[in-house]
């Protein structure tokens, strides 16, 4: 086999190699500018040259290593035609390919999450960068500068029309997925659902993302093709690309309430008695964050399958929590869509409640 393809990173940025064996040659897709020393070594060890690297779009959420990797290697740094980083030296079109050897590329101009966003085919792998994730982790942001929620409708129904069997790798994913088929998403992503661009436009409005103005800085390093990775202050472990991919038309128009954790704890002391739902992955109960006393916990990928467990608290508060706000939403609305009433999510969740300082327990939970 010619061909080596393989995620460099197993959650969060994804970034991706694809080489050449026969040609000792590579490229590097999406990689972050403090891995960039690790991915020179790691190609001198296995004896390949790196090609290039070739951003899926200019990034908001991580710094490109595209421009350090030049330095390093010599490498063309390989961009959409419409791209604005200042040092990309080759840039493609809609329908262009590259090849090494027997292994080629071609590249789909996908604009949306940014005017440059593209996707990357190769054989029956479909590298969809921002413009797709998995499941309700549905897809890149439009609200940040060169965002445009029209076209990534267009985008997805170009994306519509390609051939089920492709396997979906996307840039980003935040909870460990395992890559899946384009016609499992077409089902299951809820970015498909809305059938017009009106109906898409309103769907977003509807997720009611938070302020990212420290992604705006890192847009402008990545402009600036910094190959400082201090020049700005990236927060860890948030899903920032990410537009918390909601599941119905009916859910997203739910509206879901929000609790402070201050407020939280205060009316907690006062008697209130929330019935509390973590939604976080068990490993996570136990870690640093811990969580808080008397949670019942379902996993937000399970929630949807185990809502009897939880029937009899149909009609009282239930506080949705997660490590950051996130899950908490997505679960929250599937709650909301299954007739739970009066469901709140807890405002920047555990991370939140232990910046105040407040109280947490880390044992395991009794079964
Ligand atoms: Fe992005």
């Amino acid at each position: 086999m010619d061909l080596i393809f393989e995620p460099l990173t197993q959650q969060g940025c994804m970034t991706y190699l694809i080489a050449s064996a026969a040609e000792k040659q590579a490229w590097i897709i999406d990689p972050s500018l403090k891995e960039a020393e690790r991915y020179e070594a790691m190609l001198k060890q296995r004896g390949l040259k790196l090609n290039a690297v070739i951003d899926t779009h200019a990034h908001a959420d991580h710094l490109s290593a595209g421009p350090k990797l030049m330095d390093l290697t010599g490498c063309h740094y390989v961009m959409h035609s419409s791209a604005r980083p200042k040092d990309v030296t080759d840039r493609v079109e809609d329908g262009s390919e590259l090849s090494i050897g027997s292994i080629k590329l071609k590249f789909i101009h996908t604009p949306g999450h940014t005017e440059d966003s593209i996707c990357i085919l190769l054989n029956d792998k479909l590298l969809t960068g921002d413009t797709l994730f998995l499941d309700d982790g549905g897809a890149g942001r439009d609200d940040l500068p060169g965002g445009n929620p029209g076209d990534h409708f267009e985008s997805l129904a170009k994306l519509s029309k390609m051939p089920d069997s492709l396997i979906v790798y996307p840039g980003h994913d935040y909870r460990g997925r395992r890559p899946s088929t384009l016609g499992e998403q077409k089902q299951r992503n809820p970015f498909f659902k809305p059938k017009t661009k009106d109906e898409y436009v309103h769907f977003l409005q509807e997720l009611h993302l938070g302020p990212a103005e420290w992604m705006k800085k890192v847009l402008e390093a990545n402009l600036a093709c910094t190959r400082d990775p201090q020049s700005v202050a990236i927060p860890q472990g948030v899903s920032a690309c990410e537009t918390m991919g909601t599941l119905s038309d009916c859910a997203a128009s739910q509206e879901i309430q929000y609790i402070d954790a201050q407020e939280m704890k205060k009316k907690m002391d006062a008697g209130w008695a929330p019935f509390l739902l973590d939604v976080r992955e068990t490993p996570e109960l136990t870690a640093e964050l811990g969580h808080l006393p008397g949670i019942t916990h379902i996993s937000v990928k399970e929630i949807a399958h185990r809502l009897d467990e939880i029937a009899s608290h149909k009609n009282d508060e239930i506080v949705s929590i997660c490590k950051l706000g996130g899950r908490a939403k997505t679960a929250a609305q599937l709650m909301s869509e299954a007739g739970f009433s009066k469901v709140i999510v807890l405002t920047g969740g555990m991370t939140a409640w232990n910046e105040k300082g407040l109280p947490v327990v880390r044992e395991a939970l009794s079964k």
